[in-house]
């Protein structure tokens, strides 16, 4: 991602780097099969989350047999330590737009809009401005650039709500309903998305890449990363370290690089004592596994995940317990209480490790904690309730003794019990 001169939103800083060039050809030369086609040389995957290969989705879309589509970027952006969506929309919301175009032009949109969270006033304020300038030259609105193609953005005001962040939650809420996930299968947003119809939702950084990958070519955007993995990522790095911030790094790179290299290390000489790599609905890994490649699939293999790759550093003068009672917390909060599993699980697992926490725990609560764990696990419409229960039992693997020493002392035996927050975190 290149940093450009000027006020983000000024189109002509972005139009001297080669800026809506890959739009023009999109216009003027490329067939959508093309795109698709280069998209899925480039092997991208998508950033929001799953890794899902990105040109697999939008072949789906473009092949529909139901003519009338849709196409909504995902700007939901709104898990604790995750924050490079906002990083983009605040200092290149250009390349933002120009990605959006192409994809909605490639999928023959009926509509097109990009869901940004109510909280990001700043950059919903920039991305509204980019796109008037963008409309002033005539790249997007009636009769783009004389080709008789008509296609405009809608920037859509979201809920600061994480669900809401989860595809079909949002599709749902911007229809009016309550920000509720939807049951998959059936529910695919590209089979029945906005309206009922197939509907093409990627991710902010996703379609940061797009314009990208068209103007250079997929040779180009494979040159790094890894096989499965190729590209760059940004990570929101966050938590214990000297420079806490969004770095832009080939896939693969190990989590030690990020957070030396990048992070400057961990401050006042304090040692790592875990790391949530890729966000806390995912496992967290130990001061020995700080040479795991971060991709999609070695961090899978690893036991944990990337996520959208808002990495959390964690020092040895953190106390476990309290850092992992703040997520569960956070769960609790943002559970829609739509299935049941989810609704009573992350509010009992919060109210256990509140309960430890305050020393007022027994072994019987950290047998309790385990079994909820493995009852709740994958039985919510969406992954929250997966995540809330993998954060639990991969405190409860790692730092057992932690429990254990709560339940003993009956206090926390850290004074204060610092739960490792950062900028973010
Ligand atoms: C609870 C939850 C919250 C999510 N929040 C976001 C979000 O804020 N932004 C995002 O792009 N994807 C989010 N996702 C993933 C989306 O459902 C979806 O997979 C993604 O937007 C697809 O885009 P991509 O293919 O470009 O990654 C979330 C998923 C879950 C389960």
């Amino acid at each position: 991602m290149q940093k450009l001169e000027g006020a983000p939103w000024e189109i002509d800083p972005y139009l001297k780097t080669g800026g809506y060039e890959a739009w023009r050809k999109c216009l003027k030369e490329l067939t959508p099969n093309d795109i698709v086609g280069e998209i899925k040389k480039a092997g991208l995957r998508g950033r929001g989350g799953a890794g899902f290969p990105t040109g697999t989705k939008w072949d789906k879309v473009l092949n529909h047999r139901v003519q009338e589509r849709y196409f909504v970027c995902n700007a939901g952006e709104h898990e604790p330590g995750t924050f490079k969506d906002r990083h983009l929309l605040k200092h290149i919301p250009h390349q933002l737009i120009e990605g959006c175009l192409i994809a909605s032009r490639t999928v023959n949109a009926k509509a097109s809009y990009i869901y940004v969270n109510h909280e990001y006033a700043e950059e919903e304020a920039n991305l509204r401005k980019a796109i008037t300038q963008a409309r002033e030259r005539g790249l997007l609105g009636k009769n783009i650039l004389g080709t008789g193609v008509d296609l405009d953005l809608e920037v859509y005001s979201g809920h600061g709500s994480y669900v809401a962040g989860e595809e079909t939650a949002m599709l749902e809420s911007m229809q009016g309903r309550p920000a509720m996930p939807r049951q998959k299968p059936p529910f695919y947003p590209t089979d029945f998305g906005l309206y009922g119809k197939p509907t093409l939702v990627n991710n902010v950084e996703t379609l940061c890449n797009i314009p990208q990958i068209l103007k250079n070519g997929a040779a180009w955007f494979t040159q790094v990363g890894t096989e499965k993995c190729p590209g760059t990522m940004l990570f929101s790095l966050s938590g214990s370290v000297n420079r806490p911030g969004v770095y832009e790094m080939p896939m693969g790179v190990t989590i030690r690089d990020l957070i030396e290299t990048c992070g400057g290390g961990v401050p006042n000489g304090r040692k790592i004592k875990a790391v949530f790599p890729g966000g806390p609905a995912f496992s967290m890994v130990t001061a020995d596994q700080l040479d795991l490649p971060m991709d999609f699939d070695s961090l899978k293999k690893a036991g944990t995940g990337l996520g959208s790759a808002g990495t959390i550093v964690i020092d040895d003068a953190t106390c476990m317990v309290a850092a992992t009672l703040k997520y569960s917390n956070f769960f609790k909060g943002e559970s829609c209480g739509q299935c049941p599993p989810c609704r009573m699980g992350t509010i009992n697992l919060a109210t256990l490790m509140d309960k430890i926490e305050r020393g007022e725990g027994s072994r019987k609560d950290l047998d309790s904690l385990l079994q909820l764990c493995g009852f709740v696990k994958g039985t919510g419409y969406c992954t929250l309730i997966t995540g809330a229960a993998v954060l639990v039992q991969s405190s409860l693997r790692l730092f057992q003794h932690e429990f254990e020493e709560h339940i003993r002392l009956q206090r926390c035996p850290f004074q204060p019990a610092r739960t490792g927050a950062g900028a973010n975190a």
